[in-house]
């Protein structure tokens, strides 16, 4: 696992970087998509290096992490709309490459399983960008006594409900219910890059990697993968242990320390 810390920019810029090389090696690459206020900070990035000519993701496929059940992909709240918003209209990406599960399938589960043998029928997610929920979720994988291997319908924690409560008008509109993808297929992507910014990540952070491998904290599982890159800010750094904290490497001005 590299672990690397730096500021807002910084972490944005090495995001910048490593989609910059991951689309040169392998421009078909199957993308793994998060969302939430932390990629935006990834996003961003890739826009403007778009913009300069720097990044083509033409030949790229994606695959979105999960959606909100009940949430019609026109809800400025769905993850859809997030995609569309933050990302896919400023880019080449081809939307029919952009998968996310359909919140409004009438068959949730039905849906879960074509998500999932799609997934499977790209060859698995090259490229895996997280993001990392204040109680150590990853997607929308929530702590609990096991752990889903495929893409499924998830209860959402009242602790997640109510950090995402400030996307929505109020609380209640929350969905109780997502789609993700499962455990299984973010372990086997084969490079991953989890992103945290922020002081309220900083104990879910020091669990997912440095505590035990455990289901009350589904990120700890990404201790067994062999390409993790985790990008941190001083905040969500603050809580590492101090064999963590002298294995990571500062991000350069440029971005370039991995
Ligand atoms: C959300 C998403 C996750 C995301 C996480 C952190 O609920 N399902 O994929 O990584 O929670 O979100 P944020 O970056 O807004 O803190």
């Amino acid at each position: 696992m590299r672990i690397r810390i730096g500021s807002e920019a910084a972490i944005g810029r090495l995001a910048g970087e490593l989609i910059v090389r991951q689309l040169r090696e392998k421009p078909d690459s199957v993308l793994g998509l998060a969302t939430g206020s932390t990629a935006l900070v990834v996003y961003r990035e890739w826009v403007r290096l778009y913009r300069e000519g720097r990044l083509r993701f033409a030949k790229a496929r994606s695959f979105n992490l999960d959606e909100y059940v009940g949430l019609p992909s026109h809800h400025p709240q769905s993850y859809r709309a997030y995609m569309r918003e933050h990302l896919f209209r400023h880019v080449d990406l081809p939307e029919d490459s952009a998968m996310i599960p359909d919140g409004t399938a009438a068959d949730p589960e039905a849906e879960c399983r074509r998500y999932e043998a799609a997934i499977e029928a790209c060859g698995g997610i090259d490229w895996q960008l997280l993001g990392i929920g204040r109680n150590g979720h990853i997607g929308f994988n929530e702590p609990g006594p096991c752990l889903q291997a495929n893409t499924h319908v998830a209860e959402l924690a009242e602790e997640t409900r109510k950090a995402n409560a400030r996307f929505f008008s109020s609380p209640n509109e929350v969905p109780h219910r997502a789609i993700t993808v499962g455990m299984g297929a973010i372990l086997k992507a084969r490079r991953i890059v989890l992103v945290a910014i922020g002081e309220e990540k900083a104990a879910a952070v020091r669990d997912a990697l440095a505590g035990p491998v455990t289901t009350w904290v589904p990120a700890s599982f990404l201790q067994l993968h062999r390409d993790v890159t985790v990008l941190l800010d001083d905040g969500a750094a603050s809580m590492l242990p101090d064999r963590l904290r002298e294995q990571a490497a500062r991000i350069g001005e440029r971005g370039d320390a991995a």
